[in-house]
């Protein structure tokens, strides 16, 4: 199948059903989704309504049951290299340490080893945790340990990002931090990126557009452009009328649609 359109990521129709003990769960969909290249999507919907199941099925990690998932206008049908995925639960290796962890990618890219431990070392800096590259997991903090996964995604620089609540379990001060730094990269070399928040005001804070999911199983409820002008800082935008009105705005269209689905 051919892309109709020069999206980097698109969904047709796509559903996703998964069958356990006899019974089938409909996870997700149908949905039809484009992401251009470049775009900043964030991802929005209740617990349960099939965002993990999207990047997992862009990442080619899952197969859709019906309809068709394209990259680059091309259908996803093994795992996707070209994609940096940060995935909802940790999946550091506890035996390796933090260095080890992070050139993991680059090893599979087959990258020599004193480019890899440049690059490695580069990635660490950019999370603030140059001082830590001999830890074990473990030895870490959740927070810090988030950071690794960031460093993990960002390190072999792939051209798009799949993130999955990546900054949820951080304390606030440092999910600002991080919530910045992802957008200082982004500014900079315009990645394509599908962000999967809980957080409308990360949502809006880090978007171009908002693709908000209805409940189990999601399926597209509204799209809302963030007219917000780039760059951005996070740490004066909160304050700004114009990101209060998009939020209120935001909330008031989801609200309407929790109202519709309660209805029916
Ligand atoms: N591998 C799997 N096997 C069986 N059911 C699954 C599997 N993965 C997801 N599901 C089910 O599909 C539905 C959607 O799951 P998914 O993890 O995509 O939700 P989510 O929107 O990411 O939720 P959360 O916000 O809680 O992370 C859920 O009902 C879940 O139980
Ligand atoms: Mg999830």
């Amino acid at each position: 199948m051919q892309a109709t359109s020069s999206a980097k990521i698109e969904f047709h129709d796509v559903h996703k059903s998964f069958r356990r003990s006899g019974a089938v769960v409909e996870a997700l969909g149908p949905i039809s989704l484009q992401v251009r290249p470049g775009e900043f999507v964030a991802l929005l919907g209740p617990s349960g309504c099939g965002k993990s199941t999207t990047l997992n099925m862009t990442a080619g990690l899952m197969r859709p049951s019906g309809g068709t998932v394209l990259f680059d206008g091309v259908p996803v049908t093994q795992v996707n290299t070209r994609v940096g995925y940060l995935t909802q639960r940790d999946t550091l290796l506890p035996w390796r340490s933090v260095a080890g962890n992070v050139a993991v990618p680059l090893e599979i890219q087959g990258w020599s080893g004193a480019r890899r431990a440049e690059r490695v070392r580069q990635a660490l800096v950019s999370v603030g945790l140059a001082d830590f590259a001999a830890h074990r997991p473990a030895e870490l903090s959740g927070g810090m340990r988030r950071r690794v996964a960031l460093a993990r995604m960002l390190v072999s620089a792939p051209d798009t990002l799949l993130m999955d609540e990546p900054f949820g379990a951080l304390d606030a001060q440092l999910k600002m931090v991080m919530q910045q730094q992802l957008l200082d990269v982004w500014q900079a070399e315009r990645k394509t990126v599908l962000f999967v928040t809980h957080d409308l005001a990360e949502a809006l804070m880090l978007a171009d557009r908002v693709v908000v999911l209805g409940a189990r199983p999601g399926r597209v409820k509204a799209a809302f452009e963030v007219a917000l002008g780039r760059p951005r800082d996070v740490f004066s935008l909160q304050f700004e009328h114009s990101f209060v009105a998009m939020e209120k705005q935001l909330w008031e269209l989801m609200r309407s649609e929790i109202a519709q689905g309660e209805a029916m």
